[in-house]
């Protein structure tokens, strides 16, 4: 199997973070989005994984080297011309094995090997609140009958969650290609939706599976519930470290190499490597690496890399190597 991982979008909507970062790389729960995406990945043992990059790329693909030892193929998006553009660009002609494609910003828990030992074509479905948001699947059973980009008139509250798992990926493939080729465009974009809904007028079968653990991460206020869950169920999180004159309130990340002193941390805070923290009271938030925290109460707060907050504020959202002083 192989794997694609879509992460070249620009994620506007989480300025001022994603003006220095994409999106992948922010931090929740003491590591990048695509960290958590590609240590999922990793177990399924792929042959292959795909990186499609485009704004800020480099950063992307100078983590992934630095954090994996991994067969991974970098393929850069000159356009932003949508989702099913970048899947296209990720599937090499003549493609014989099957795909996974998990989008670059979709935390999801679920049973892998379950999903992918059905032998089948599957989507990954929740229900949600606000169809009229992503795409949207009708279903028989299991079988989706039609699937629809953002509908102002959805017919039914089923939700593709940012996963894809394809047998026949020529298939896809060829799909994609033919949107591609006759300019076919759903709110501007050429979307992996319309691909597949071509494949269904083709006959091609495919399953909806449910997905319960699907975590958002477009809005500073999705990140911090993201934070939340993951600091909840992990147990990769540390609690009683060495930091001097300190209180650690679970759930609560700590990277090893922060330094916490005089301070209060948690709940439901995480703590990215090389960060100093002193005299401040941190909960809810999600402090990135290398930032500086001093005299400060935060909740509810993002804060970028290498920033440095000095000072008594409560809500920040803090892009890098900015600087917040009182
Ligand atoms: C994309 C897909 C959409 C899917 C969503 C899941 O939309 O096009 O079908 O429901 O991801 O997050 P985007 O969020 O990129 O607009």
């Amino acid at each position: 199997m192989k794997v694609i991982i879509p992460a070249a979008g620009v994620g506007t909507r989480l300025r001022p973070h994603t003006h220095s970062a994409p999106k992948a790389l922010l931090y929740v729960a003491g590591k990048p989005i695509l960290a958590h995406i590609v240590d999922q990945v990793v177990q399924l043992n792929p042959s292959e994984v795909t990186i499609i990059v485009g704004f800020l790329g480099s950063q992307i693909v100078d983590f992934v080297k630095r954090e994996y030892d991994l067969n991974v193929r970098f393929v850069e998006q000159k356009e932003l011309l949508g989702l099913g553009y970048a899947i296209l660009l990720g599937i090499e002609p003549g493609e014989t094995e099957d795909l996974l494609v998990i989008l670059g910003d979709t935390i999801v828990e679920t049973d892998w090997q379950g999903l992918l030992g059905r032998n089948q074509n599957v989507l990954g479905v929740k229900e949600v609140d606000e169809p009229q948001r992503f795409g949207i699947v009708e279903v028989k059973g299991t079988r989706i009958t039609s699937i629809v980009e953002k509908p102002e008139n959805p017919k039914s509250n089923l939700a593709v969650v940012g996963v894809y798992y394809i047998k026949d990926t020529m298939a896809l493939r060829n799909a994609l290609e033919e949107i591609y080729n006759n300019g076919i465009r759903t709110k501007g974009e050429i979307q992996v939706t319309d691909a597949i809904q071509l494949l269904l007028d083709n006959g091609v079968e495919l399953h909806a599976v449910s997905i319960d653990g699907w975590y958002d991460c477009g809005r500073r206020e999705t990140m911090l519930q993201t934070n939340r869950h993951l600091l909840a169920n992990h147990t990769d999180k540390r609690e009683n470290s060495d930091h001097p004159e300190s209180v650690l309130i679970p759930p609560v990340y700590v990277a090893p190499d922060a330094v916490i002193e005089r301070s209060i941390i948690g709940p439901d805070t995480s703590v990215a490597a090389r960060c100093v923290i002193r005299n401040s009271i941190i909960r809810d938030s999600i402090i990135s690496a290398g930032a500086h925290v001093e005299d400060a109460r935060l909740m509810s707060s993002l804060i970028g890399n290498n920033a440095v907050v000095n000072g008594s504020f409560k809500i920040l959202n803090v892009g890098d190597s900015s600087e917040i002083s009182y």
